[in-house]
């Protein structure tokens, strides 16, 4: 029977599957642990139980590659691995449909927290990435450090030590990806809290909190400056710790903490860090009796600052005790001893109930809400404390060890007694193998009547005086006589020193455990004082206090109150639960061991070594497993996996089960030494045949998957063909009935074409024919009309006068004038001459007369607005005209000027008195023009402010200040004026020497004045009058002009904006730029 790809363990270090050891003995099994020990190969199967040995240094074996090499793959195909067992449950489950546990077990140290982070790492590595899925698989994985923050203590045997038990359900959906989860917690060891063996530490998150937290926290929780603190030794912090913070914060807010909730958790763990340093100092009561009262109520102040209780309950509560005996409520005063027992009761209790607080909040966090959970697969990770023993060991020990105990019995049942019970259930030829069944321990610890746990209960509640003494005595008398309970009353041990007085020993599967009885009713009890459940029932803190804080109970309006289950009742049914949890799973088991008591690397104690492969029954587990069969499977089951490799079970088998099953094996040519018929299941005795059968099937697989395949892509193809040949049909049907269509548009518009020819001849003709009947009926009329107005007036001419036609035709006529007179009246335009408008005339006759009369009209108007004048008016129009003529058309500023009226006098210098003074003498009292302007200097071409001045006889330069003249220019000297073409006001005024000036005669004068033109205007009248000469106006953009010789100016066009001219004298050339659209000086015209 070929085996395709199988490595089935060679080229291993040892042996990788104990089952294949020859000879079997202890010594070979020990050896070959030891050996791939030493080789890093820590994991070795006893079939598909996996036996670890803890390496306590990190190996480079659990690597995203790794995680890549065993997906997938068969257990036996590559070497042992925690990888291999994770990915066989993944896959049971995903593809058998069946829920699985994984149980990690071994004693304190041995690796099974790690052990089971690692099957954590690997499912979450199996599933699907999507975002959604990601984020869960998150809150799952960041529940660990939280749990380990406040569940793991370094002990003596572990610095990483469980110190409760942890049950993790993790629920899949269909596809196999994480969905969420469920967390039970068991028993946390809440005794450290409060007191640590030597060498040991209180739970990580004290350490944790006073090493990592920042300053501005440690300083709110009242933990800055901390000496050393009664419950945990600040000496003992590491750097390890301050990382471990930030990882569980940061876990806090992965898994969905609120920040209220966080600093909630974290002021809970600083008060009770700082409970306890509390003190408490004796003191003689009044009845003589001893009290106490806090020693340092500073103390007290800063807890109840954190737990948000008043100072004087919290104090109350700590130093008193209230009995209610028959609805009396009796106050006792507590001796200081009393008081610190009941502040350590607070301290364990509050840290207890957070930790339960902290799981079922992760719970909320990571239960299912997007499916129903009836359809999840569920996968259990069971990683509880293992078996310890310690020096001196207690209540918590016994309950831990008791758990162990329960757990081993689980493998017995389901690894030896099941397995061999099946074999012989289902008539297979088999031959018993002794093993230990520790079931008779358990029931020493459980039996409900005559059991350790019973008794403890029956004890604990018995009325009387009830002391760990008397409960010793009673374990003593009823379980004396088991064989797996010794005490020092038995008669067997009265001389062994080594059993105290006041303990008991158990037998347990893993060893013989002596347990102090010390604290044990204490500590079943479970009752906390109810002063200390009220006091912390008003807590305002929403965490701690009120109906949904940590303590229900103390709600004062609760007046009877139900007795609290004890601990072992607890322990007992939680354990009931775990059990039936764990039964109902398909087990896969990672049995941890401890290779050495020091905590140390590659040192593999073989005594230690060999004592726990006792204890935990591997020899046993390899002897079942050898004799045995590898797999098990119901017909129905195998049936349905396999079917396909038979044609004869393929697609349908319709006989009974077990004959198919024979079909597919008698096919697939297994030989038939390689499994057995039971009555109900297959037995196959080596996985090499499953692997064979597997492998038949992946390959049947691939064949029906290729028929598929080629169904499907046939059925494809011809649905594409359907599809194209529909696509065809309807594409043709679309051109055709295209091509028709344009085809009948075509017809249709010559057809239109054709008809509206033929409409328009036939239209035509009729038009012609109705056009000739007209006309010929009009002429009927009209000669009708003739004839028989020629026949009326034969008919009355006799009646009328021969000229009476033109009588009527004068009268019409007259009547036609008067109408149109009348018309024309209402409607003539206005009076103004430039009124254009002139009213319609309707009559032809009356044409000319309309235009005459229009003349008139014209005439007539401007005579009556010419009388209408003034002769002021009339010389300031004729001004007007005069500076037309002049500038009209050919300077720009003419426009700018037309509507303002000459003023003359702009500065009513002939008022002034200065001025006529001096103007008295000169005989220039009759002022023509005056205006402010400036003067531009001949020499260096700067413009200097002046008053302009005509008089009758000359123009003057006058100081605007002490109106005398500066310049005088008889009108006479004055032969021209030259102006810019531009809207600027500057002016050359052109003069020659006369015979009075001719000394004094400086040449041409430039000017820029405001009202340039009227200047012009009124000097060229002034002169044309007086010397009945005209002088010359020149307008140019270069002039020329004399002043101490022949010089020349050019006006030029301001291109920055500049609002008043500027001038520039470069040797005989004056360049003036004058402004853009402005005026001169910047004064408006
Ligand atoms: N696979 C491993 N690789 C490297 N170190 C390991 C491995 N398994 C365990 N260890 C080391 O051993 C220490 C103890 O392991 P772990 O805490 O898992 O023990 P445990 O069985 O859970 O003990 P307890 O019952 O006290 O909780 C770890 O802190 C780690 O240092
Ligand atoms: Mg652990």
């Amino acid at each position: 029977m070929p085996v395709k790809g199988h490595s089935l363990l060679d080229g291993v270090v040892g042996v990788g599957d104990a089952v294949l050891l020859e000879p079997l003995t202890e010594d070979n099994f020990l050896t070959n642990l030891q050996e791939r020990f030493q080789h890093n190969d820590i994991y070795t199967y006893i079939g598909s139980v996996v036996v670890s040995v803890n390496p306590y240094k990190k190996l480079p074996i659990y690597d995203e590659e790794m995680i890549e090499r065993y997906k997938g793959r068969n257990l036996y195909e590559l070497p042992p691995h925690i990888y291999a067992v994770s990915d066989l449950a993944y896959r049971s489950m995903k593809n058998y449909n069946r829920d699985q546990c994984i149980m990690i077990t071994g004693e304190s140290g041995s690796g099974k927290t790690e052990a089971s982070k690692l099957v954590m790492k690997y499912v979450a590595a199996m599933s699907s990435r999507s975002h959604e899925v990601e984020a869960i698989k998150q809150q799952l994985l960041q529940s660990n450090p939280v749990l380990e923050a406040f569940g793991n203590a370094k002990t003596n045997r572990n610095d990483n030590s469980s110190r409760f038990g942890k049950y993790m359900d993790i629920e899949f959906d269909f596809k196999g990806d994480p969905v969420g989860g469920v967390i039970s917690n068991y028993l946390l060891e809440k005794s450290r809290v409060v007191r640590q063996a030597a060498g040991e530490r209180n739970f990580h998150i004290f350490y944790q909190l006073l090493s990592g937290a920042p300053p501005g926290t440690l300083k709110k929780l009242k933990l800055e400056n901390t000496g050393d603190l009664e419950y945990v030794n600040t000496k003992d912090c590491t750097s390890d710790d301050s990382t471990s913070f930030k990882q569980v914060l940061n876990a806090f807010d992965v898994i969905g903490f609120s920040r209220k909730e966080v600093d909630n958790v974290l002021q809970l763990v600083a008060a009770v860090m700082k409970l306890g340093n509390v003190q408490f100092r004796s003191i003689s009561g009044k009845n003589g009796l001893e009290n106490c009262v806090v020693k340092n109520p500073d103390e007290i102040a800063d807890i109840c600052d954190l737990l948000s209780v008043n100072p004087n309950t919290l104090t109350m509560a700590l130093t008193q005790r209230t009995v209610t005996a028959k609805k009396d409520a009796v106050t006792v005063k507590l001796s200081a001893s009393e008081a610190s027992y009941n502040r350590d009761a607070l301290c364990k209790e509050i840290y207890d109930r957070l930790f339960s607080w902290l799981v079922n909040r992760i719970n909320s966090s990571i239960k299912v809400t997007s499916i129903k959970i009836e359809k999840c697969k569920v996968m259990g990770v069971l990683d509880i404390y293992g078996f310890e023993v310690f020096e001196r060991n207690g209540f918590e020990q016994f309950m831990i060890n008791y758990c162990n105990e329960k757990l081993q019995q689980i493998f017995v049942e389901l690894t030896l007694k099941e397995e061999q019970e099946e074999y012989v259930r289902e008539g297979i030829e088999w031959l018993h193998i002794e093993y230990f069944n520790n079931s008779i321990i358990c029931q020493l610890i459980e039996n409900p009547h005559s059991g350790i746990l019973s008794m403890l209960d029956e004890e604990s509640m018995r009325p009387g005086d009830v002391t760990d003494q008397t409960l010793l005595a009673k374990l003593e008398s009823v379980c004396g006589k088991h064989k797996h309970f010794e005490s020092r009353r038995d008669s067997k041990f009265l001389a062994d020193k080594t059993l105290p007085h006041e303990a008991f020993r158990i037998q347990h599967y893993a060893g013989k455990v002596t347990y102090m009885v010390e604290n044990f009713i204490d500590k079943n009890n479970n009752a906390l004082f109810r002063n200390l459940s009220m006091a912390a029932f008003t807590s305002s803190n929403s965490l701690l206090g009120g109906s949904k804080g940590l303590f229900p109970e103390g709600d004062p309006s609760i007046t009877v109150l139900k007795r609290h289950p004890t601990t072992a009742t607890q322990f007992k049914s939680s354990m009931g639960a775990l059990m039936h949890n764990l039964l109902n799973k398909n087990p896969n088991y990672i049995r941890c061991i401890k290779p050495n008591d020091v905590k140390r690397s590659n040192v593999f104690s073989c005594d230690l070594v060999r004592h726990q492969v006792r204890y935990l029954g591997l020899m046993e587990n390899v002897r079942v497993r050898r004799a045995g069969y590898a797999f098990r499977q119901k017909y129905e089951d195998c049936l349905k996996r396999y079917k396909m490799l038979s044609p004869k079970t393929w697609p349908l088998w319709h006989g009974p089960p077990k004959e198919g099953v024979k079909h597919i094996l008698q096919n697939s040519n297994v030989s038939s030494d390689k499994f057995e018929y039971g009555h109900s299941k297959i037995f196959i005795r080596n996985p090499k045949t499953l692997f064979f059968l597997e492998d038949l099937r992946a390959d049947a697989l691939h064949d029906l998957a290729t028929v598929i395949q080629k169904i499907w892509r046939g059925f494809s193809c011809w649905k594409k063909f359907q599809q194209m040949k529909k696509a065809e049909i309807i594409i043709s049907k679309t051109v055709k009935r295209y091509q028709a269509q344009q085809k009948y548009l075509k017809l249709k518009s010559a057809a239109i074409v054709f008809q509206c020819f033929i409409r328009g001849w036939k239209a035509r003709c009729q038009l012609r024919a109705l056009k000739l009947h007209k006309q010929r009926c009009i002429s009927v009329t009209l000669i009708a009309a003739h004839w028989k107005g020629y026949k009326t007036r034969v008919e009355y001419r006799k009646f009328f006068r021969a000229n009476a036609g033109k009588v009527i035709g004068k009268f019409l006529e007259k009547y036609v004038i008067s109408k149109y007179f009348m018309t024309l009246k209402e409607n003539l335009p206005a009076r103004s001459p430039i009124d254009k408008t002139w009213p319609v005339c309707k009559y032809k006759f009356l044409k000319e007369t309309h235009g005459i009369l229009q003349t008139m009209y014209h005439k007539w108007r401007c005579m009556k607005y010419r009388k209408s004048i003034t002769p002021e008016k009339k010389k300031q129009l004729s001004e007007k005209l005069q500076a037309s003529n002049l500038f009209r058309g050919k300077k720009s500023l003419y426009a700018i000027s037309l509507p303002k009226w000459f003023v003359g006098d702009h500065v009513s210098i002939s008022t002034n008195e200065k001025w006529r003074k001096g103007a008295n003498v000169s005989g220039d009292l009759d002022i023509v023009f005056a205006d402010e302007g400036f003067k531009i200097n001949r020499a260096d071409g700067k413009l200097v402010s002046c008053l302009v001045v005509l008089s009758t006889k000359a123009l003057m330069i006058v100081d605007g200040k002490t109106f005398k003249a500066k310049a005088r220019q008889p009108i006479q000297s004055i032969t021209g004026l030259s102006f810019s073409p531009f809207d600027d006001g500057m002016v050359v005024i052109h003069t020659r020497a006369t015979d009075n000036n001719a000394n004094k005669h400086k040449g041409d004068i430039i000017l820029n004045v405001a009202h340039s033109i009227e200047l012009a205007t009124k000097l060229f009248l002034l002169i044309k009058n007086s010397t009945e000469k005209q002088i010359q106006i020149t307008i140019g953009e270069s002039v020329k002009l004399t002043c101490k010789g022949e010089m020349q100016i050019s006006f030029m066009k301001s291109t920055s904006g500049a609002t008043a001219p500027d001038v520039k004298k470069r040797k005989n050339l004056f360049v003036v730029t004058v402004p853009n659209k402005s005026t001169p000086n910047g004064v408006a015209q």
